[in-house]
Order: structure tokens, then C-alpha cells, then sequence
């Protein structure tokens, strides 16, 4: 009797700790289809044309691309390039620009929804991937500079030391990193946009990814200590100036001096 019992109530439970869970799952599953499809219609009136009908990329003759293959690429991508307005890209050009937002948060997510659902690619990062609020006033400072100093060994080349963007061949140009949100450095560095080259999570861990936002981040927020900013390209321009304003400045002084004295005058009278 007492095994019976016992059976009766393990099934009891199990049947009820089923239909507790089971239906959220289901639910879930259900919401997530119904993003994929509305993301698919958004991408079939507004993408297509350069992406291809399923994502897949359209060629040109002379073999360009009118816009490449999504399979892959991943929901981070879709909320960098849509999220900052590069995509739908106007036309093609040498660089896909950042522009106004086309698409609201909601449709973005669902276009999102759709791309990562055409293969497996990174996803779109969690506020506590990028953020260092939690951390105490040291653990800041340490994060900052750890993340000055990687900024300095791989993002300087294109990006200027100050992070104000420089050119690139091809009439393309690193943009200025000035006042660009968190979670888009860090799903630019996951999926590099067009010229930039990809820092994976193998390459850059995510604690890095952080530092180097988080040295951004207090590059914005230092004050300006007076004067030309000159660009910000530190010690060139300072140097020219200096050179021309500076010495030429000196140099013209003495040339000034030198034809005004009295013994140049004297010399004058006598000769
Ligand atoms: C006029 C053509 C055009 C349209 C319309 C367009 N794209 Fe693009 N897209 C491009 C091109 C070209 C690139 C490649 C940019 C580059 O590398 O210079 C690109 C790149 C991308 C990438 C980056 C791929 C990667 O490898 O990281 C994503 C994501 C993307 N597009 C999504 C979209 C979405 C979503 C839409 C619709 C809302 C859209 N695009 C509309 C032409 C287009
Ligand atoms: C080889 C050159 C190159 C290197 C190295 C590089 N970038 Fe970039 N980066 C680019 C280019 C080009 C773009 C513009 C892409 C576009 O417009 O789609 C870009 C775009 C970005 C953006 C998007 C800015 C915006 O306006 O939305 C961020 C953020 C960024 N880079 C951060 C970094 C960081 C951080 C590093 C170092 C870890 C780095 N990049 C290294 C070339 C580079």
C-alpha cells in the first residue's frame, strides 16, 4: 500500500511540476516564432533588395556585392548596423554611414530576431557585459587604465589615440568613437563593421571589451582644459604649432630687433 502510495504521489508531482513549466517553455518558443516572422516581413519589404530574399546576399555581375550574406552574422550585428541607422543603407557606397534611426527598438529586436534565426552568431550583449557600475572606486580606476592601455595596443592605428576617427583607403574612415553608446562598442568589436577587423571573445575576453569601454567612457567625460583642441592629435600639432607660431615668432622678433637698433643705424650714417 505504501509503495502505491508513494507512486501515486511522485506521479502526482511530476505531473504537476510539468504542466507548471511546460507551458512557459511553449510560450516562449511561440513568441520567439512569432519575432522571426514579423522580423522576416520587415526584412523582406526594407532589406531584400540588397540581402536577398532569405539573407543569403545579393551579387552584382562585375561580382561586388549589393549587400552581403546575413547567415551568421548574428543578432549583435543587426542591432549595431540598424540601431546606429548604418542599415538599410541608402545606396551602395564606399562606406555605410551612421545616420538617423529608422527602425523603432521593437522592430529592431524582431529584425534581430530574424538574422540570428538564419544561423548562430553572436548575440546581442547584456547590460552587465559592458557596464562597471558594480564595481568599487579602485576597481574603476584599474579598469580604466587596463583599458586605456588596450586601446592604445589595438584601436589607436584607425581610431586616433583619442578616439577621434581618422581616414582609411578606399574613401573609408574610422568614425570618432566620441559619445557612442556602450552597447554599440561592444557589438562593433563582437562583429567589425566593414573595415574594422572583428575582436572575438577569444581575442578580446569580455572583461576586456568592458575596460576598453569603460576608458572610452572617461575619455568623454574629462574636460577640455582650455585653449585649441587642435584636432586632438597631441603632440604633431602641438609641435607644428610651436614650430611655426612659436620659433617663427621668435625668429621674426629678431630679425626686428636686429634692424632696429642703433648701432645698424650708426652703421648706416658712417658708411
Ligand atoms: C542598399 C542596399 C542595402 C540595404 C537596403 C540594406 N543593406 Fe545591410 N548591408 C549592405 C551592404 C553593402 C553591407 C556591407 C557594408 C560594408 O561592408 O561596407 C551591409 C551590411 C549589413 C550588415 C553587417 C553584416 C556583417 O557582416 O556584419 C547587417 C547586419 C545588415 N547589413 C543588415 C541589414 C538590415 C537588417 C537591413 C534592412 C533593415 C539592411 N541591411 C538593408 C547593403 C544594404
Ligand atoms: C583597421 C582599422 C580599425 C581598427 C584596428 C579598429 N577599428 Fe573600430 N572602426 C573602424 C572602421 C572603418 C569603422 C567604421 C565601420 C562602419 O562605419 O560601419 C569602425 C567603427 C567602430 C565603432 C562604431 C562607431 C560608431 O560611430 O557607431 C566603434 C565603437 C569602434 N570602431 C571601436 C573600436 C575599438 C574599441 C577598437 C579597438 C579594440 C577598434 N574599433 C579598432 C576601423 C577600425
Amino acid at each position: 500500500m505504501a509503495g502505491l502510495v508513494l507512486l501515486l504521489v511522485g506521479l502526482v508531482t511530476a505531473g504537476g511540476l510539468y504542466t507548471a513549466l511546460a507551458p512557459a517553455q511553449a510560450q516562449d518558443s511561440d513568441t520567439l516564432a512569432i519575432e522571426v516572422e514579423k522580423g522576416r516581413e520587415l526584412f523582406l519589404v526594407g532589406c531584400s533588395s540588397c540581402h536577398g530574399l532569405n539573407g543569403e546576399g545579393v551579387s552584382t555581375l562585375d561580382g561586388n556585392n549589393l549587400g552581403p550574406s546575413l547567415v551568421g552574422v548574428g543578432a549583435a550585428a543587426v542591432d549595431f548596423q540598424v540601431g546606429t541607422g548604418r542599415m538599410p543603407m541608402a545606396q551602395p557606397g564606399a562606406q555605410a554611414p551612421r545616420k538617423p534611426v529608422t527602425y523603432s527598438e521593437e522592430e529592431t529586436a524582431q529584425l534581430a530576431a530574424y538574422v540570428a534565426s538564419l544561423g548562430p552568431g553572436p548575440a546581442i550583449p547584456d547590460e552587465s557585459d559592458y557596464s562597471i557600475e558594480g564595481l568599487d572606486d579602485d576597481a574603476k580606476e584599474a579598469a580604466v587604465v587596463r583599458g586605456g592601455q588596450i586601446f592604445l595596443t589595438n584601436c589607436t592605428a584607425c581610431h586616433n589615440f583619442e578616439g577621434s576617427g581618422g581616414a582609411m583607403p578606399r574613401g573609408g574612415y574610422a568614425p570618432s568613437l566620441d559619445g557612442v553608446e556602450s552597447k554599440y562598442i561592444y557589438e562593433a568589436l563582437l562583429t567589425g563593421p566593414q573595415n574594422m577587423p572583428s575582436f572575438s571573445n577569444g581575442n578580446l575576453a569580455p572583461e576586456e571589451k568592458r575596460d576598453v569601454i569603460a576608458y572610452l567612457k572617461s575619455l568623454e567625460e574629462q574636460p577640455g582644459y582650455g585653449g585649441f583642441g587642435m584636432g586632438g592629435l597631441g603632440p604633431v600639432t602641438d609641435g607644428v604649432f610651436a614650430w611655426l607660431v612659436g620659433i617663427g615668432g621668435l625668429v621674426a622678433f629678431a630679425i626686428w630687433i636686429a634692424a632696429h637698433t642703433t648701432r645698424s643705424k650708426k652703421k648706416k650714417v658712417t658708411s
